[in-house]
């Protein structure tokens, strides 16, 4: 980065947001530039969170499925084991291919990728510190700010990377530990957990709360949180972690019940600190402009995607809403188009949200509990994996459907589903929502036979007609 650039627009944060928005401002005709300072375009999702993530835990599910399941299917493998160097390597070549991919995406579209971190010094200007030591400035007629999230610290817990590890150090691990300690039962604790987990580790979920993953339907997440038991991970519900420390290569953790009491020391090999992750916005001279933001440190923005100073905008995960890459994505062109004079929008109610263990978990909408917080009266249609042919052909029957209905109107409310390919078989739901159908509509519509599909049909069925067909 050196010299000055002249734009419509320059966006600060290559991550799925502002790569995305980047995009979609060039082929609305704009002049773009992209702002990004770690190296690689892709952002958290791509470097060190959704691809990286989906490639370990597709490994080692094939590595659990071939050691431990493969007998039943006649086929045998009696000498099953795994290069973890190479499973890593897998995952890095992955990730290095989809990040250039971006550039060559950048390219194409004619967006101007500068390498270093934007700070802003005006509503019309970023300045560059380029990663090469350059500096340079955009004046740009709209800024678009997507500088995405960090993780949230534990306070006594010090993450080093390499013993007590966040989601990133977890990621890139040497070596799979004898015994994992994970804080957090949430998306990152459950999905890296599994991942540890079925590679060998012993892997003990220490969580605050009650239940595990609270956003999900209370019914699916009971279920779900049984088929984790199943597999070997352990849980240690309503506790805290007041104190980690590193001593001997070992870490030692102090741990308390969540509403106080006696204190307990558990001793792990590597602790993975996973208790959220807080918008990042460090060094955007926010301040300096009078860019307001809320007491979660998310930028404040109206329903156009504006801050308080009107040519900035903001998208993904440093502004409220779900912390995911596709909400991420949407907001950015929905921002794009504003800027553009066009009317984007993103319904946050259709939002997907998918956890991508085994069985996955996907849902979309209100679960039953929301609902009746609203006061609504509501209709459920269930039906089990167990009971789609589909599944029993595959031999993969842990999970369920759980469709939610207004019981006068039968408006679909919310779809939950818990079973392999959940996260797939969402988006006939998600659609369905977005256009405001009812359950019948789901019921009515032909499924392809046999797909696990047909257990959404059959679960709309039974929350419309009260029975399913094949139950
Ligand atoms: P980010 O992806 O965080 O990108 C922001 C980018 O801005 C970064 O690359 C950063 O380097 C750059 N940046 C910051 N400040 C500056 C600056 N001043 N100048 C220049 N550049 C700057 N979501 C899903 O939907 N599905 C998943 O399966 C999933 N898995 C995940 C797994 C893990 C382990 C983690 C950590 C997250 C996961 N997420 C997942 C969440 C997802 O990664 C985020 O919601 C998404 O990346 C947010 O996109 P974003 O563009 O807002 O921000
Ligand atoms: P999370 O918010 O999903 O879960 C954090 C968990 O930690 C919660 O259950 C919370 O109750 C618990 N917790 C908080 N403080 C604690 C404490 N002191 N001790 C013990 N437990 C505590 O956050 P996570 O897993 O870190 O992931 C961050 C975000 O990244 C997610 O919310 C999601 O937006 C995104 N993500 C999405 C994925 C997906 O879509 N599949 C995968 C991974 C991450």
């Amino acid at each position: 980065a050196s010299g000055q650039l002249e734009k419509d627009l320059v966006v600060v944060g290559g991550g799925p947001g502002g790569y995305v928005a980047a995009i979609k401002a060039a082929q609305l005709g704009m002049s773009v530039a992209c702002v990004e300072g770690r190296g690689a375009l892709g952002g958290t999702c791509l470097n060190v969170g959704c691809i990286p993530s989906k490639a370990l835990l597709n490994s080692s599910h094939m590595y659990a499925s071939a050691k431990h399941h493969f007998g039943a299917y006649g086929i045998k493998a009696s000498d099953v084991s795994y290069d973890f160097a190479a499973i890593q390597k897998q995952k890095d070549t992955t990730v290095a291919g989809l990040t250039k991919g971006i550039e060559g995406l950048f390219k194409k579209n004619k967006v101007e990728y500068v390498k270093g971190w934007g700070k802003l010094v005006s509503g019309s200007e970023v300045e560059v510190a380029g990663v090469d030591g350059s500096s340079a400035r955009i004046r740009a007629k709209n800024i678009l700010l997507a500088t995405g999230s960090e993780v949230t610290p534990l306070p006594g817990v010090p993450i080093d990377e390499e013993k007590i590890v966040s989601s990133t150090g977890a990621l890139a691990l040497k070596s799979v530990p004898g015994e994992m300690v994970v804080i957090g039962a949430g998306y990152i604790g459950l999905e890296m957990g599994s991942v540890y987990q079925r590679l060998g580790a012993k892997v003990t979920v220490v969580e605050f709360l009650d239940t595990i993953v609270p956003s999900m339907d209370a019914e699916v997440r009971k279920a779900f949180h049984r088929s984790l038991e199943k597999q070997g991970l352990k849980f240690k519900m309503a506790t805290k972690v007041t104190k980690g420390e590193v001593a001997g290569g070992r870490v030692k953790l102090t741990l308390e019940s969540a509403k106080g009491g006696a204190a307990e020391s558990l001793e792990t090999d590597v602790c993975l600190v996973a208790i959220g992750r807080r918008p990042f916005t460090q060094g955007l001279g926010l301040e300096a402009l009078g860019i307001k933001k809320d007491a979660r440190g998310r930028v404040e923005v109206d329903s156009n995607f504006r801050t308080s100073v009107p040519t900035v905008y903001a998208i993904g995960d440093i502004i409220p809403g779900p912390m995911l890459a596709h909400k991420a994505e949407e907001d950015g062109v929905a921002a794009v188009e504003i800027i553009a004079g066009k009317h984007g929008h993103v319904n946050y109610a259709t939002v997907p949200s998918i956890c991508y263990t085994h069985p996955e978990v996907a849902y979309v909408g209100l679960t039953e509990d929301e609902a009746k917080a609203k006061g609504m009266e509501v209709k459920t249609g269930k039906f089990p994996f167990m009971a789609n042919s589909r599944a029993r052909a595959v031999g993969d029957v842990d999970g369920m459907v759980k469709v939610i209905a207004d019981k006068a109107t039968d408006k679909l409310l919310g779809v939950h589903i818990m079973g392999a390919n959940a996260g797939e078989m969402i988006h006939e739901a998600v659609l369905a929502l977005e256009y405001g159908a009812s359950a019948e509509d789901i019921a009515r519509t032909c499924h392809g036979h046999p797909t696990l599909s047909e257990a959404v049909k059959e679960a709309a069925i039974a929350a419309s007609f009260g029975k399913p067909i094949h139950m």
